[in-house]
Protein backbone atom coordinates (compact mmCIF):
# COMPACT_ATOMS: atom_id res chain seq x y z
CA UNK A 1 0.00 0.00 0.00
CA UNK A 2 1.51 3.08 -0.66
CA UNK A 3 2.39 6.11 1.64
CA UNK A 4 1.49 6.09 5.44
CA UNK A 5 -1.75 4.26 6.54
CA UNK A 6 -4.41 6.09 5.92
CA UNK A 7 -6.95 7.50 8.83
CA UNK A 8 -9.16 4.58 10.58
CA UNK A 9 -12.27 4.91 10.44
CA UNK A 10 -14.38 1.13 10.79
CA UNK A 11 -11.67 -0.81 12.24
CA UNK A 12 -11.33 -4.44 10.73
CA UNK A 13 -12.75 -5.97 14.08
CA UNK A 14 -15.32 -3.40 13.78
CA UNK A 15 -16.21 -4.68 10.41
CA UNK A 16 -16.32 -8.54 11.04
CA UNK A 17 -18.46 -8.38 14.21
CA UNK A 18 -20.88 -6.02 12.21
CA UNK A 19 -20.50 -8.08 9.55
CA UNK A 20 -21.49 -11.55 11.56
CA UNK A 21 -24.83 -10.21 12.87
CA UNK A 22 -25.92 -9.14 9.66
CA UNK A 23 -25.60 -12.55 8.79
CA UNK A 24 -27.58 -13.67 11.42
CA UNK A 25 -30.50 -11.48 10.93
CA UNK A 26 -30.69 -12.33 7.01
CA UNK A 27 -30.22 -15.59 7.71
CA UNK A 28 -33.59 -15.06 10.13
CA UNK A 29 -35.12 -13.24 7.47
CA UNK A 30 -34.79 -15.69 4.74
CA UNK A 31 -35.21 -18.83 6.90
CA UNK A 32 -36.44 -21.14 4.47
CA UNK A 33 -35.63 -19.26 1.05
CA UNK A 34 -32.69 -19.57 -0.95
CA UNK A 35 -31.88 -16.08 -1.77
CA UNK A 36 -29.96 -14.48 -4.97
CA UNK A 37 -27.41 -12.27 -3.17
CA UNK A 38 -26.78 -9.64 -6.31
CA UNK A 39 -23.60 -8.07 -5.38
CA UNK A 40 -22.98 -5.08 -7.23
CA UNK A 41 -19.16 -5.13 -8.41
CA UNK A 42 -16.62 -4.54 -7.66
CA UNK A 43 -17.25 -2.24 -4.05
CA UNK A 44 -19.18 -5.25 -2.66
CA UNK A 45 -16.81 -8.08 -3.02
CA UNK A 46 -14.90 -8.06 0.04
CA UNK A 47 -18.26 -7.45 2.08
CA UNK A 48 -20.08 -10.32 -0.26
CA UNK A 49 -17.73 -12.66 0.35
CA UNK A 50 -17.61 -12.52 4.33
CA UNK A 51 -21.54 -11.95 4.40
CA UNK A 52 -22.14 -14.86 2.45
CA UNK A 53 -19.66 -16.85 5.29
CA UNK A 54 -21.73 -15.64 7.93
CA UNK A 55 -24.84 -16.59 6.35
CA UNK A 56 -26.40 -20.38 7.66
CA UNK A 57 -28.80 -20.63 5.45
CA UNK A 58 -28.30 -21.68 0.80
CA UNK A 59 -28.02 -18.92 -1.19
CA UNK A 60 -26.61 -18.13 -4.24
CA UNK A 61 -24.24 -15.83 -4.94
CA UNK A 62 -24.66 -13.48 -8.51
CA UNK A 63 -23.28 -10.15 -9.56
CA UNK A 64 -24.34 -7.41 -11.68
CA UNK A 65 -21.41 -4.07 -12.50
CA UNK A 66 -23.00 -0.87 -12.79
CA UNK A 67 -21.24 2.13 -12.74
CA UNK A 68 -21.63 5.86 -12.32
CA UNK A 69 -18.38 6.94 -10.45
CA UNK A 70 -15.30 8.83 -12.03
CA UNK A 71 -13.14 9.62 -9.56
CA UNK A 72 -14.86 10.80 -6.35
CA UNK A 73 -18.18 12.33 -7.98
CA UNK A 74 -20.89 10.67 -9.18
CA UNK A 75 -21.77 11.32 -13.24
CA UNK A 76 -25.56 11.09 -12.40
CA UNK A 77 -25.63 8.36 -15.27
CA UNK A 78 -25.72 4.46 -13.89
CA UNK A 79 -24.50 2.14 -17.26
CA UNK A 80 -25.45 -1.55 -16.83
CA UNK A 81 -21.58 -3.03 -17.39
CA UNK A 82 -22.28 -6.71 -15.93
CA UNK A 83 -25.83 -8.54 -16.19
CA UNK A 84 -26.56 -11.01 -13.60
CA UNK A 85 -26.04 -14.67 -14.66
CA UNK A 86 -29.33 -16.13 -13.61
CA UNK A 87 -33.15 -15.64 -14.01
CA UNK A 88 -34.43 -13.95 -10.80
CA UNK A 89 -38.39 -14.49 -11.62
CA UNK A 90 -39.96 -15.56 -8.66
CA UNK A 91 -36.87 -15.84 -6.37
CA UNK A 92 -36.12 -13.69 -3.91
CA UNK A 93 -32.98 -10.97 -4.17
CA UNK A 94 -30.42 -9.43 -1.81
CA UNK A 95 -28.72 -6.73 -3.88
CA UNK A 96 -25.52 -6.33 -1.88
CA UNK A 97 -24.02 -2.93 -2.00
CA UNK A 98 -20.66 -1.57 -0.87
CA UNK A 99 -22.15 1.85 0.10
CA UNK A 100 -25.51 3.64 -0.65
CA UNK A 101 -23.96 7.72 -1.44
CA UNK A 102 -26.55 9.58 -3.70
CA UNK A 103 -29.20 6.35 -3.44
CA UNK A 104 -28.22 5.97 -7.90
CA UNK A 105 -26.72 2.92 -8.06
CA UNK A 106 -28.72 1.07 -5.85
CA UNK A 107 -32.30 2.79 -7.33
CA UNK A 108 -31.28 1.77 -10.55
CA UNK A 109 -29.83 -1.66 -9.71
CA UNK A 110 -33.51 -1.92 -7.61
CA UNK A 111 -35.45 -0.55 -11.09
CA UNK A 112 -33.34 -3.05 -13.36
CA UNK A 113 -34.13 -6.13 -11.08
CA UNK A 114 -37.81 -5.38 -9.95
CA UNK A 115 -38.88 -5.51 -13.90
CA UNK A 116 -37.63 -9.01 -14.12
CA UNK A 117 -40.58 -9.96 -11.48
CA UNK A 118 -39.00 -10.93 -8.36
CA UNK A 119 -40.55 -12.60 -5.68
CA UNK A 120 -39.21 -10.11 -3.37
CA UNK A 121 -35.94 -7.75 -3.15
CA UNK A 122 -34.06 -6.07 -0.58
CA UNK A 123 -30.68 -4.24 -0.25
CA UNK A 124 -28.17 -4.73 2.39
CA UNK A 125 -25.29 -2.26 2.40
CA UNK A 126 -22.18 -2.17 4.41
CA UNK A 127 -22.06 1.43 4.32
CA UNK A 128 -24.58 4.51 4.21
CA UNK A 129 -24.23 8.01 3.59
CA UNK A 130 -27.76 9.15 4.08
CA UNK A 131 -26.33 13.02 4.07
CA UNK A 132 -25.69 12.54 0.14
CA UNK A 133 -29.36 11.19 -0.68
CA UNK A 134 -30.26 12.27 -3.77
CA UNK A 135 -32.75 9.62 -4.45
CA UNK A 136 -34.81 8.55 -2.06
CA UNK A 137 -34.19 4.75 -1.37
CA UNK A 138 -33.70 2.87 2.30
CA UNK A 139 -31.74 0.07 2.62
CA UNK A 140 -33.48 -2.89 4.46
CA UNK A 141 -29.83 -3.63 6.03
CA UNK A 142 -27.27 -0.81 7.14
CA UNK A 143 -23.51 -1.94 8.45
CA UNK A 144 -22.49 1.47 9.69
CA UNK A 145 -23.85 5.17 9.17
CA UNK A 146 -20.87 7.52 7.97
CA UNK A 147 -20.57 11.03 7.33
CA UNK A 148 -19.80 12.53 4.68
CA UNK A 149 -16.55 11.77 3.83
CA UNK A 150 -14.48 9.76 1.17
CA UNK A 151 -13.56 6.28 2.22
CA UNK A 152 -11.41 3.77 0.86
CA UNK A 153 -10.43 -0.08 2.37
CA UNK A 154 -12.64 -3.36 2.11
CA UNK A 155 -13.62 -3.34 -1.12
CA UNK A 156 -14.10 -0.01 -1.84
CA UNK A 157 -11.92 2.08 -4.20
CA UNK A 158 -10.33 6.01 -5.39
CA UNK A 159 -9.79 4.98 -9.08
CA UNK A 160 -8.74 1.05 -8.47
CA UNK A 161 -7.13 2.11 -5.49
CA UNK A 162 -6.67 0.51 -1.92
CA UNK A 163 -9.39 -1.87 -2.15
CA UNK A 164 -7.18 -4.48 -0.27
CA UNK A 165 -6.82 -2.48 2.86
CA UNK A 166 -8.09 -4.51 5.54
CA UNK A 167 -10.36 -1.41 7.31
CA UNK A 168 -12.62 1.38 6.34
CA UNK A 169 -10.04 4.40 5.79
CA UNK A 170 -10.60 7.66 5.35
CA UNK A 171 -9.37 9.00 2.30
CA UNK A 172 -10.32 12.63 2.04
CA UNK A 173 -6.66 13.21 2.06
CA UNK A 174 -5.44 11.98 -0.66
CA UNK A 175 -5.70 13.62 -4.22
CA UNK A 176 -7.70 12.22 -7.26
CA UNK A 177 -5.65 9.89 -8.15
CA UNK A 178 -5.86 8.20 -4.99
CA UNK A 179 -2.16 9.37 -3.94
CA UNK A 180 -0.96 10.76 -0.91
P1 LIG B 1 -24.30 6.29 -5.38
O1 LIG B 1 -24.84 5.89 -6.72
O2 LIG B 1 -23.96 7.76 -5.35
O3 LIG B 1 -25.15 5.87 -4.21
O4 LIG B 1 -22.91 5.63 -5.22
C1 LIG B 1 -22.73 4.30 -5.03
C2 LIG B 1 -21.36 3.88 -5.52
O5 LIG B 1 -20.42 4.97 -5.51
C3 LIG B 1 -20.83 2.88 -4.57
O6 LIG B 1 -21.20 1.57 -4.92
C4 LIG B 1 -19.32 3.12 -4.65
O7 LIG B 1 -18.78 2.37 -5.70
C5 LIG B 1 -19.19 4.60 -4.98
N1 LIG B 1 -18.93 5.41 -3.78
C6 LIG B 1 -19.74 6.29 -3.15
N2 LIG B 1 -19.16 6.84 -2.07
C7 LIG B 1 -17.94 6.28 -1.99
C8 LIG B 1 -16.84 6.42 -1.06
O8 LIG B 1 -16.88 7.15 -0.05
N3 LIG B 1 -15.74 5.66 -1.34
C9 LIG B 1 -15.65 4.81 -2.40
N4 LIG B 1 -16.65 4.65 -3.27
C10 LIG B 1 -17.78 5.37 -3.08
Amino acid sequence: MPGAPLPTVISANAISRRVRELGAEISTAYADREPVLALVLHGAFIFAADLARALTTAHQVESLALASYDGRESSGEVQVIKDLGCDISGRDVLIVEDIVDTGRTVSAALELLEYRGPRSIEVVTLLDKPSRRVVDVTPRWVGFEIEDIFVVGYGLDLDGRYRGLPYIANADALDLNGAP
